[in-house]
């Protein structure tokens, strides 16, 4: 019993160690926070930085993740639809938080 309760503390203690070193968070873009395939493809009418200009609207306006995929993937009026050979889900994901989140 006692050495049940023993092996059931150290067990413990290292489920909740604190990490010193926590992971830095790891994306697939370039200095400006945004994804190559951005870039290339949605930058040319929405901005550098996504911000829209002229009756491009700045985006991802108020999509969530999920619309702004899907608004992506089938376009919408005058924007072109946009498959993965030219921006990945995980882009559209990397780019959807940067816009949300680090954009200011
Ligand atoms: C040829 C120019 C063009 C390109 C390239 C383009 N867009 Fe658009 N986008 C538009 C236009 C125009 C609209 C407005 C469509 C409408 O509602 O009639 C729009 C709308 C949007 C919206 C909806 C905004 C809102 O608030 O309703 C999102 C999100 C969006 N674009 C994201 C993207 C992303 C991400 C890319 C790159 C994969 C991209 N667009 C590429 C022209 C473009």
């Amino acid at each position: 019993m006692a050495v049940t309760l023993t092996l059931t503390a150290v067990a413990c203690g290292d489920d909740e160690a604190p990490n010193p070193n926590p992971p830095r968070e790891q994306t697939e873009t370039s200095t400006s926070g945004l994804s190559t395939g951005f870039k290339e493809v949605c930058a040319t009418c929405h901005g550098e930085e996504g911000r829209g200009k002229g009756r491009y609207p700045s985006i991802p306006g108020n999509k969530d993740e999920s619309a702004f995929i899907a608004i992506v993937r089938s376009g919408r009026g005058d924007m072109p639809a946009t498959d993965a050979s030219r921006i990945s889900d995980a882009e559209l994901r990397s780019d959807y938080a940067w816009l949300t989140t680090k954009r200011r």
